[in-house]
């Protein structure tokens, strides 16, 4: 797959660690950040293995056709490295009725509500559903079982306009104007980000951003963000939303599937530091406080929308193979992430590029302003 990717729809740009940097004297941009030459062990020539990894790391939570392509020894190397942040849900192929004995993290028959159902017994959560999990995260209450739960189901069964948004990804064969067709033209300027303005510092591509037009998307984004802050600490994890940690993610349709997802880079900015973290990050890393540790390895987070039965050609029917995913990518040393997935001129920032899963959309960006409503913290460029 390595030659015809970059080359099917427009140029994507190689933007790896952040979209727009302002660069000062003798800085290096993020993405040729390097510390010493070091070998730490890893060939060289691993685009291929990087590719092939992320390939196999798609086919696992892509229903249970795809991974079983996938070796029981290969499987569990690649969950060894994955830290999930909700049960994912596979789906059977429809040869029949869906029994009881169904994969982990299933909705239990009792909760799943009857009507509206398609084929595969799925049910998308309502956008009520949505607003008031919303309303609870945003408003920093405590997170019970109850509202755990409802966090897991909206990732595993998004909203209708979610679900929608998915499946035309798939029909339209992955081509990014699927979604951005599906955007607003307002552009809405992108605002001071505690006191970025005078640091010099941009965060996003433009200076501008956009908005879906149908609000229920944007809602879901602003989920998935306060969804990935509330769920990580579950897996040792702490993550912020502020400008230095999480604030932005890479929206692909995958290569294989054309399936829609979102590749979350937390911890963009860690502190400069001599002797911890001599790395030159620009005017954007200029008054971070986020140590350069051991969760630099968690900082790369991936959602897949559920996965639309269809065939090669695009044709879907109203079933669903896989799905919502998220979880978090373990770039641990010596683990697969590490040794496959990342080169090693990131290894140091830990950074997984969306390149490698699939061809990027858009940038989107969750600027977690006192701004309401939530959803015009949205810019996605
Ligand atoms: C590096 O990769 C190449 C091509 O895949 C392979 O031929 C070679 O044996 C690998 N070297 C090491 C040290 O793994
Ligand atoms: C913002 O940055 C400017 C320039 O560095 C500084 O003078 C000012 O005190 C900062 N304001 C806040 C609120 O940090
Ligand atoms: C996350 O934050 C909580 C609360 O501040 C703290 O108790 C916990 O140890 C932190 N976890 C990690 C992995 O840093």
């Amino acid at each position: 797959m390595g030659g015809w990717r970059t080359s099917v729809f427009t140029l994507v740009p190689k933007l790896l660690l952040v979209p727009m940097i302002v660069l000062g004297p003798n800085q290096l941009p993020p993405t040729s950040a390097k510390l010493q030459p070091s070998f730490h062990g890893k060939n060289l020539s691993s685009s291929d293995a990087a590719a092939t990894c992320a390939e196999e790391l798609m086919a696992l939570y892509s229903g249970p056709v795809r991974a079983a392509s996938l070796s029981e020894a290969r499987a569990d190397e690649l969950r060894s490295c994955v830290r999930p942040l909700v049960p994912y849900h596979e789906i059977s192929p429809p040869l029949g009725c869906r029994g009881e004995g169904e994969a982990d993290g299933v909705v239990p028959s009792s909760r799943r509500r009857r009507l509206q159902m398609s084929r595969s017994g799925v049910q998308s959560s309502s956008v009520d559903e949505l607003m008031d999990v919303n309303a609870r995260l945003l408003s920093g209450g405590v997170v019970d079982d109850d509202a755990q739960e409802k966090v897991e189901r909206l990732v595993q069964w998004p909203p209708s306009q979610v679900l929608s948004l998915a499946r035309r990804t798939v029909v339209f064969g992955g081509d990014p104007s699927a979604v951005l067709s599906e955007l607003s033209p307002i552009k809405h300027p992108v605002p001071d980000v505690q006191n970025s303005t005078a640091e010099k510092c941009y965060l996003t591509k433009y200076d501008y951003g956009k908005r879906f037009e149908d609000n229920v998307i944007n809602s879901y984004i602003v989920f998935l963000y306060h969804a990935i802050s509330m769920l990580s600490p579950f897996v040792g994890f702490n993550v912020s939303l502020n400008r230095f940690d999480l604030f932005h993610g890479h929206m692909f349709s995958t290569y294989d599937t054309n399936r829609l997802g979102i590749l979350f880079h937390s911890r963009e900015y860690p502190q400069y530091d001599e002797k911890i973290f001599p790395i030159n990050l620009g005017y954007c890393q200029k008054g971070s406080k986020i140590p350069y540790d051991k969760s630099m390895d968690l900082r790369n987070i991936l959602w897949l929308a559920p996965l639309a039965a269809c065939t090669d050609k695009g044709v879907c029917s109203d079933d669903w193979l896989a799905s919502g995913v998220l979880f978090i990518l373990d770039a641990k040393e010596g683990g697969v992430v590490y040794r496959e997935l990342i080169p090693e001129y990131l290894d140091d920032v830990r950074t997984v590029s969306e390149e490698e899963f699939g061809y990027l959309v858009a940038d989107v960006n969750y600027l977690n302003l006192d701004i309401t409503p939530p959803e015009s913290r949205v810019f996605i460029c």
